[in-house]
């Protein structure tokens, strides 16, 4: 596969407290990098977080109306977000469902902001690759429903790795990241589950992975930018 620039996504989830902390770790995030970096605050420090690749969390299925709390694709695209992350398992955990999730996406792309679509929520660590491929299969189908899978940009999460300490091994993402590439035309397949600055190197050498979704890693900023060097 041809390589292009490696995406790192840093998803913050529901940190710092404070927006002036959130300024001071965006401050501190290498800015010299030959790769794609994209931080993920949470939706409301959008503004306040300096640096040149932003992404949302998750959006709303509406653009705009009586929905009290929700934050849509336009209002995101007009605080200057270029992705966002959708699917999370945190939130299909909460109840979003691939209908949802479906319908975000189409948003998103309408307002001109790249999806990152998790997939690997319902995933096990004993199950086989053959197992996870028809977990991971079915939710890309109902995820990407009349949408241009060149589009949009996936995350293979195992649940199981995520915020654990246990990442899956480079080789078992490897061969997810192929099937979903081959098999569902998605040209930038992330890994994301347990990612460190130890570790991350080992899954960036892998032929189709094409980058990185980093949570806890993200919050501390060497730990980040030794990824982001990896
Ligand atoms: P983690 O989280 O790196 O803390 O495992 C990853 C994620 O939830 O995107």
């Amino acid at each position: 596969m041809l390589q292009n620039k490696k995406l790192i996504v840093a998803n913050w989830k529901l940190n710092p407290l404070t927006a002036e902390e959130a300024e001071a770790l965006a401050s501190k995030i290498d800015l010299s990098t030959e790769k794609e970096v994209v931080l993920c605050p949470p939706n409301l420090f959008l503004t306040k977080v300096q640096y040149p690749n932003l992404g949302g969390q998750n959006c709303s299925e509406y653009i705009k109306g009586p929905y009290t709390g929700e934050i849509s694709a336009a209002q995101l695209a007009s605080l200057g977000a270029k992705y966002c992350i959708v699917g999370h398992s945190e939130r299909r955990k909460m109840g979003e469902t691939d209908t949802s999730i479906n319908t975000k996406i189409i948003a998103l792309l309408n307002y001109g902001i790249k999806p990152i679509l998790c997939v690997g929520f319902g995933t096990s660590v004993a199950d086989d690759e053959l197992s996870v491929m028809k977990i991971v299969g079915e939710q890309l189908e109902q995820d990407l429903q009349g949408v241009d899978p060149g589009q949009v940009i996936v995350a293979y999460e195992p649940v199981w790795a995520i915020g654990t300490g246990r990442s899956a091994t480079p080789d078992h993402a490897e061969q997810i990241a192929l099937y979903i590439s081959t098999k569902h035309h998605i040209t930038k397949v992330l890994y994301g589950g347990s990612v460190n600055g130890k570790n991350a190197h080992n899954f960036l050498k892998q032929n189709h992975i094409a980058g990185l979704l980093v949570g806890g890693a993200s919050l501390l900023a060497d730990d980040f930018n030794t990824i982001i060097a990896s």
